[in-house]
């Protein structure tokens, strides 16, 4: 039975996993059907959702940031635009982060994966010192991994796919956390050419190249500097519509865990 398969060897502490991606690229999606398939599995998922203005969340959450800020609430208080009063909401809400990670301490022994659910837009949680202090605070209690979702067939052209891999870049140098990129949308466009692109530099660099209005030094420089950021990555094709990759996704997850528990 599934409740008996952790209790062997070390201690087993859930493995976080901050899902992370550009708005539209599936996080949602792709949230769902990670928690679906921990129930089909008897993979013992936690749910962590940090979007304050998600207004139809398709999964239950264990934890839900909108139970404590009431996002509309603050816009009007504070008098801000909804980024404004997204972020604000994220930074009280940070405020009383330890005693989200006490929560999940207190279940942990029951827990395999913590899966936990950012705001849709990508950078009030990746450029802000709330999504900073949220992701410390899980990282130093428990092995955590960042997924970056990719949305694979909005990432087709050379040039798209270097910002995006820039961006990705970025991430794992401010959160110096394992980083896997989960290529979605893997039923309409397979995810074979950024594998290429990724272990092949030349390859990657001759499609850059093709797009004369791209300034050549510059590309060949942003090249290397991304072919020594693949070496410090996981990646997986999924499709989070059709369930392609997700004990892969996983299985992926957990190697992650494994390089935090040897390098944090
Ligand atoms: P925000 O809600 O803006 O944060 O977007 P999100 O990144 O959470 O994306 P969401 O899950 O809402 O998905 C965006 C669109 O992509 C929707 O129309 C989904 O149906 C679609 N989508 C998500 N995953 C997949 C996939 O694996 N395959 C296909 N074909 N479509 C997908």
């Amino acid at each position: 039975s599934p409740s008996t398969s952790s209790s062997t060897t070390d201690v087993k502490k859930p493995i976080i996993v901050i899902v992370i991606g550009m708005a539209g690229s599936g996080k949602t999606t792709l949230m769902h059907r990670l928690v679906a398939h921990c129930h089909e599995t008897g993979k013992r998922g936690y749910v962590v959702n940090l979007d304050p203005a998600v207004t139809n969340l398709p999964y239950g959450a264990n934890i839900d940031i909108r139970d404590t800020v009431k996002y509309k609430n603050v816009m009007k208080e504070y008098g801000l635009g909804p980024n404004g009063g997204i972020l604000t909401s994220l930074n009280l809400f940070a405020t009383k982060f330890d005693e989200v990670v006490g929560l999940v301490e207190k279940r942990a022994p029951e827990v395999d994966y913590v899966l936990v659910d950012t705001p849709g837009q990508i950078e009030i949680f990746t450029w802000s010192a709330s999504g900073a202090i949220i992701t410390e605070a899980f990282a130093s209690t428990f092995p955590t991994v960042v997924t970056y979702v990719v949305d694979t067939p909005r990432s087709t052209s050379p040039v798209t796919f270097m910002s995006n891999m820039l961006y990705a870049c970025g991430i794992l140098y401010k959160t110096r956390l394992p980083l896997m990129l989960a290529f979605n949308k893997t039923d309409v466009t397979q995810h074979e050419f950024a594998v290429e692109w990724m272990e092949d530099f030349e390859k990657f660099q001759d499609a850059v190249e093709c797009d004369k209005s791209y300034n050549a030094n510059l590309s060949r420089s942003l090249c290397l500097v991304l072919d020594e950021f693949y070496q410090n990555l996981h990646n997986v094709g999924v499709s989070a519509v059709t369930g392609a990759g997700i004990e892969n996704f996983f299985q992926t997850v957990d190697s992650c865990g494994k390089e935090y528990m040897e390098n944090y």
